[in-house]
């Protein structure tokens, strides 16, 4: 049969690290590469009395379709909390969707055409790439250092490439370095955006993951001329299983994301919107997210102790502020996935993502990212330990 797939399918393909990355979930392997919250922060007890009031309450109508923008009253927190945190918008301005995921395949969607100039951090979210990828643009990247994208390399960008569409960027302890853009960064990166006319997506699933340092404006809460697109997610506050998230955009912006969003899923689980609503109503949403920040903070000071401890001193490694992962830098000649396939996998059985498919353009071989949030403190420590053990001898 000839599968007359669109052209646009080329560019979905499963990647060689995608395989080893499910090598590296069998229940036996330390793993570092998931991105997953720790289950144990997951307020089962809280939601499943949630889930009784829900029923007993509001039984047909959480189980009835609602509307594409989602559950009215759970829209009215979520700006009520972006209001909070610095960024002005109205019911107007937001919507809900399936995880911050949904909102970079719908921008996506609508903004990019074949060729168009996407600019994103060197390295930068993998899901974004994946997202992006059908949609034919051309990446540009740009290098980053310990307070985020290099803001000179990126405005030598907007000057030379006129076909840009938008800047990417996870501002906050970045998925995969864990680094987090400067109040500087972030204002400059308005007022270049301004002066070269282009889109900013402002990926923001970590930001009140924060357990350590002051907490930074977001960009949104910079832009005066609506091209600011913000996206918040449930997944790491809340549960990722919820499949929950928000647009925050200019109106007729998120009125047309509405609208394709209504096209892919015609809306969100009207129940699982009736969850985090009432989860919010019952519960203080700060004190749950607090615990989880706490849990992390111990995560991470034990993984970056044993970095120190067990890691040769050739590896460099970020200091997260928040979030769940920090990011390893190996000596040049080390190929991080060469050396997760044919030694830490089989002798040690520990596993982190290799750092190359994190890059759109011009691959490094030398990184790694690691996960701190999935394993246990004693998990972390064996596995860091007997990373350093084969990397003493590798290198
Ligand atoms: C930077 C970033 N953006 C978006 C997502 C998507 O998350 P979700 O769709 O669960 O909100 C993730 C998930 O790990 C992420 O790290």
């Amino acid at each position: 049969m000839n599968k007359a797939y669109a052209n646009r399918m080329e560019k979905v393909r499963p990647s060689a690290v995608g395989e080893l990355l499910m090598l590296g979930a069998q229940p036996d392997i330390i793993s570092f590469g998931g991105g997953y919250p720790a289950p144990e922060v997951f307020p089962v007890d809280k939601l499943s009395s949630v889930f009784a009031d829900v029923m007993s309450q509001s039984g047909p109508r959480a189980l009835q379709y609602s509307t594409p923008e989602g559950l009215l009253s759970l829209r009215e927190k979520l700006v009520l909390r972006m209001k909070q945190s610095g960024i002005s918008c109205d019911l107007d301005n937001l919507f809900i969707i399936q995880g911050g995921q949904q909102g970079l395949d719908l921008v996506a969607k609508m903004f990019i055409n074949e060729g168009d100039v996407i600019v994103t951090e060197s390295p930068t979210f993998m899901g974004a790439l994946i997202a992006f990828n059908p949609y034919e643009p051309v990446y540009k990247t740009v290098p980053m250092d310990e307070h985020g994208m290099d803001m000179d390399a990126l405005e030598e960008i907007l000057r030379t490439n006129a076909r840009v569409k938008f800047i990417y960027t996870v501002p906050e302890f970045q998925n995969p370095t864990g680094v987090t853009m400067s109040l500087e960064r972030r204002q400059r990166l308005v007022e270049l955006a301004n002066q070269y006319d282009v889109m900013i997506l402002e990926d923001s699933p970590y930001r009140e993951i924060r357990f350590q340092g002051e907490l930074i404006s977001p960009i949104k809460s910079f832009d005066t001329e609506g091209r600011v697109i913000h996206l918040g997610s449930f997944s790491k506050i809340l549960s990722p299983g919820l499949r929950l998230g928000w647009v925050v955009a200019e109106t007729e912006i998120a009125t047309k994301l509405c609208l394709l969003k209504m096209a892919a899923d015609t809306q969100n689980s009207t129940l699982n919107m009736y969850l985090a609503d009432k989860f919010m109503e019952k519960y203080n949403m700060d004190e749950h997210i607090q615990s989880i920040r706490v849990l992390y903070k111990e995560k991470k000071e034990t993984m970056i102790e044993a970095v120190r401890q067990y890691l040769p001193s050739t590896v460099s490694y970020t200091n997260p502020e928040g979030g769940l992962f920090t990011w390893l830098t190996f000596p040049q000649h080390v190929d991080a996935t060469t050396l997760m396939r044919d030694r830490l996998l089989p002798e040690a059985k520990v596993a982190y993502v290799p750092g190359s498919t994190f890059f759109p353009v011009d691959e490094e071989v030398n990184h790694c990212r690691m996960n701190y949030s999935g394993a246990s403190k004693e998990n972390i420590i064996k596995g860091v330990a007997a990373l350093g053990t084969i990397l003493k001898e590798y290198c």
